[in-house]
C-alpha cells in the first residue's frame, strides 16, 4: 500500500502503524490497572523488531505506558535496527501547565528523558497526552515546542486527545501538525466534522483503536467479554463494551463475513486517506502475522465493497 505523508515532517509511512502501549506491561495509576496485562520483556523486543524487519516503520507511544518502559522497549529495539522509523510519543502537561497555559522550565528534562529512553537524539512527533478537553489551544505558549524544533529535538508536535471534541478544537486552532483520537468501523464520527478540517488545515490523523481494543473480534460472537483484573479493559464501561458486542453479533446476523472482521476493520481505517496512520495495539506474534498478511494483502484498490460499507451504516448506529 502506498506510504503516507507526514505533513510538517516531511516522512512517509505505511498506513499501518504499530501502539506501544500493549507492550508495556502490568502498571496501575492511582491503584487502577492501566497496562494490557503481564508481557515478557525479551518476547515484547522480539515483537518490535520483527515489526520492523517486515515493514512496519510507525511506532506510538508515551512516557505513561508504564513509567516510560514501553519508549524503553522501543528504544532497545531502535539501538538493535539501522531500518529508518518514525517515532511518536507523549508527555502529559502538569496541573501548573494547565493552569498557567505554558509549558514549564523541566518540559525540556521530561523530553530528554524521552529521548534517553528511545535512544534517539530527534523525536519525530511529541504529543500532548490527554489534556482537558477545554483547553484553548489559541492561547497555549508553545514556545518551548518551537524551540524543541529548532534545536532539532522534536520533528514536529500536536495532541492526543480525551474526546473528539478535544480533537477538533486542537486542529481549529492550529496547534501543531498531528492530532491522535480513536477511528474504526464502530466510531465513525471523525468522518463529519474532524477529517474536513483536518484536510483543511493540513494535519496529520493518527488512528487509536482501530480494533476497538480489542473488541472487534470474531470469538466475541460466541465468547463472553472477560478481561482479567490486571487489563485496564476490566475498567471499561460495560454499557459500552455491551453496545460494541451486541454491533459485532448484527455483523454476524447481516451475514458479513465475520472470519474477515479484522482485516475488513483495519482496511475500512486506512482506506480513508486522512487517516496518516492507524495504529494496531498488537500484543503477540500471532497477532503481528495476521497484521502483517493483511498490510501485504492490502493494495491502494483494496477499498471495502459498497455492500460491507452499507452494512456497516445498517449495523453500527454512531455510538454517543
Ligand atoms: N489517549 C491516547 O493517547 C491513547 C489511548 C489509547 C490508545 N492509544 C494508542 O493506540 C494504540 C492502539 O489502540 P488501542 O490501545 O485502543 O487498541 P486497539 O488497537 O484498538 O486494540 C488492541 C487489541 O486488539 C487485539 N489485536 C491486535 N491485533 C490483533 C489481531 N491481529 N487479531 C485479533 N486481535 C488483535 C489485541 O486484543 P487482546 O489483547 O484481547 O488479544 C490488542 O490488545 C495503543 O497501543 C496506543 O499506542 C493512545
Amino acid at each position: 500500500m502506498q506510504a503516507r505523508y507526514w505533513h510538517g515532517l516531511k516522512k512517509s509511512t505505511n498506513p499501518i502503524g504499530f501502539g506501544c502501549w500493549q507492550i508495556a506491561g502490568n502498571h496501575s495509576i492511582d491503584g487502577t490497572p492501566h497496562g494490557w496485562g503481564t508481557v515478557n520483556e525479551n518476547e515484547a523486543v522480539n515483537l518490535l523488531l520483527d515489526a520492523i524487519n517486515s515493514g512496519i516503520d510507525f511506532f506510538d507511544t508515551a512516557q505513561s505506558y508504564n513509567n516510560g518502559k514501553s519508549e524503553e522497549l522501543l528504544g532497545t529495539v531502535i539501538k538493535q535496527t539501522k531500518k529508518e522509523i518514525v517515532v511518536c510519543t507523549k508527555i502529559a502537561l502538569t496541573e501548573d501547565e494547565i493552569k498557567n497555559k505554558k509549558l514549564a522550565n523541566d518540559f525540556f528534562q521530561r523530553v530528554e528523558a524521552s529521548l534517553k529512553r528511545l535512544n534517539l537524539n530527534r523525536i519525530d512527533i511529541l504529543l500532548i497526552h490527554n489534556p482537558p478537553d477545554d483547553l484553548e489551544w489559541k492561547k497555549f505558549d508553545y514556545g518551548k515546542l518551537n524551540e524543541l524544533q529548532t534545536q532539532g529535538k522534536i520533528g514536529t508536535f500536536g495532541v492526543s486527545s480525551k474526546s473528539l471534541n478535544g480533537a477538533i478544537k486542537v486542529v481549529e486552532a492550529n496547534f501543531g501538525t498531528v492530532v491522535e483520537w480513536v477511528f474504526n468501523v464502530f466510531e465513525r464520527r471523525p468522518m463529519q466534522e474532524l477529517f474536513p478540517l483536518i484536510e483543511k488545515n493540513k494535519f496529520n490523523f493518527i488512528a487509536r483503536s482501530p480494533l476497538s481494543r480489542g473488541l472487534i473480534n470474531p470469538k466475541y460472537i460466541n465468547q463472553q467479554v472477560k478481561f482479567n483484573s490486571d487489563d485496564f479493559r476490566s475498567t471499561l464501561q460495560q454499557d459500552w463494551i455491551d453496545w460494541t458486542i451486541s454491533s459485532l453479533k448484527k455483523i454476524h446476523h447481516n451475514g458479513i463475513a465475520v472470519d474477515d472482521l479484522i482485516k475488513q476493520s483495519i482496511t475500512y481505517c486506512i482506506q480513508h486517506k486522512t487517516v496518516t496512520s492507524a495504529i494496531i495495539g498488537i500484543k503477540t506474534q500471532k497477532q503481528l502475522e495476521d497484521v502483517l498478511k493483511i498490510n501485504n494483502s492490502i493494495n491502494d484498490n483494496a477499498f471495502l465493497e459498497e455492500k460491507f460499507l452499507n452494512d456497516i451504516e445498517k449495523c453500527f448506529p454512531k455510538w454517543l
